[in-house]
């Protein structure tokens, strides 16, 4: 499908200059239509009996292998996590760190990826790079590296500055084991997920997809222990012990709602020829308005995220821009307006941000 023809599929771009797909990406049509399909199915044959099963599993299946290759894996290696910070959870629970062993981070993440590193026993090491130029990053975060430091968690795009962390490069040149966050990336730019070790995302957000439904890339899934069984996490079991799946289905949190799946299989559908490309191209476009009348936080060439600083409380403007039909949020703390633009942001929907500022 050409992106004319997906855009139409989004009935709220008829209506608003929707730019803020860094929380939740626009629905398509046809993503309601599948989901409401199987929840009438559902409700008028059943949550039971063997075609009701099948169906469900054929959905694990279906979904699975369309989201690893949004990432660039095999199915193998995807477990069909509800979430960005449920596939952080996982991998912090799984991996037991020590409390002397260290996780280095960035100054840059969300709580999503920071509250399972809270969480764990082992101590938090902050590089501060948030508001750094990106191609000064990756010298700082190797510096951080102590002997104690046995993972590197970060995001791939800061959801703050929008700008890239250098999660590949990491990996390569620190040998160390590298979870991402990848909740601005998946979908919004290429991802090879299997560069690194762990690899976290939403699919409500830049995949547009149903609420509640995310991935995690565990590329050796033998090697990280699962923390927090459910009953699709094991092959075989007795009164005391389990024998686990196969791969990274092992880590699957629980039975995502069947009528989700559906939803979320029509969503990766809709993925027109040159969607990074045009979704990026649309960034810098955004970039380039914007920065003739404020400061743009955000380097160029980036992903898909546009910050700047407003001149105006940045709480009150996120309302007033929603009173003009434009949806962009505010960064808490630091102050700054968070523009995002997807492969099916127009001219026409800047041109209405940039009027309503
Ligand atoms: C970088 C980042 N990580 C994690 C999250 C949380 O995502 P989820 O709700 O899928 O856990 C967000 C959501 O805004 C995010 O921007």
């Amino acid at each position: 499908m050409s992106w004319g023809p997906a855009r139409a599929e989004f009935p709220v771009l008829d209506r608003l200059a929707y730019l803020n797909a860094g929380t939740n990406g626009p629905l398509a049509r046809s993503t309601h239509e599948a989901i409401a399909a199987q929840e009438r199915s559902d409700v008028e044959s059943g949550r039971g009996g063997p075609a009701y099963f099948e169906r469900a599993l054929a959905l694990r299946d279906e979904v699975r292998t369309k989201l690893a290759a949004v990432v660039g894996v095999e199915p193998g290696v995807m477990s069909l996590a509800t979430s960005t910070t449920n596939g952080c959870n996982i991998v912090l629970s799984g991996l037991q760190l020590e409390p002397s062993d260290e996780v280095l981070t960035t100054d840059g993440e969300h709580f999503g990826l920071l509250g399972a590193l809270a969480a764990s026993t082992a101590q938090v090491q902050v590089a501060l790079v948030r508001e750094l130029p990106p191609e000064e990053s990756l010298q700082v975060l190797l510096d951080a590296i102590t002997p104690a430091t046995k993972l590197i968690a970060l995001s791939h795009v800061c959801w703050m500055s929008g700008n890239r962390y250098p999660v590949e490069e990491l990996r390569r040149e620190s040998g160390l084991p590298v979870l991402v966050d990848g909740a601005q990336s998946a979908g919004a730019i290429p991802v090879d997920a299997a560069a690194v070790d762990f690899y976290a995302f939403s699919c409500q957000k830049w995949l547009c997809g149903p609420d509640v439904t995310g991935g995690l890339v565990v590329v050796d899934p033998e090697r990280l222990g699962i923390a927090a069984p459910s009953y699709l996490s094991q092959e075989s079991y007795d009164d005391v012990g389990f024998v686990a799946r196969p791969g990274a289905a092992r880590f699957d949190p629980g039975w995502t709602p069947p009528p989700s799946l559906a939803g979320l299989s029509a969503a990766l559908d809709l993925a027109p020829e040159g969607r990074f490309e045009r979704a990026v191209q649309m960034a810098d476009r955004c970039q380039e308005l914007i920065a003739e009348r404020f400061e743009v936080v955000t380097a160029p060439g980036q992903a898909t995220l546009v910050s700047f600083r407003p001149d105006e409380d940045p709480e009150d403007l996120v309302k007033r821009l929603y009173e003009h039909g434009v949806v962009v949020r505010h960064v808490p703390k630091l102050g700054w307006i968070r523009v995002s633009c997807g492969w099916w942001t127009t001219e026409e929907d800047l041109a209405r941000l940039l009027g309503a500022l």
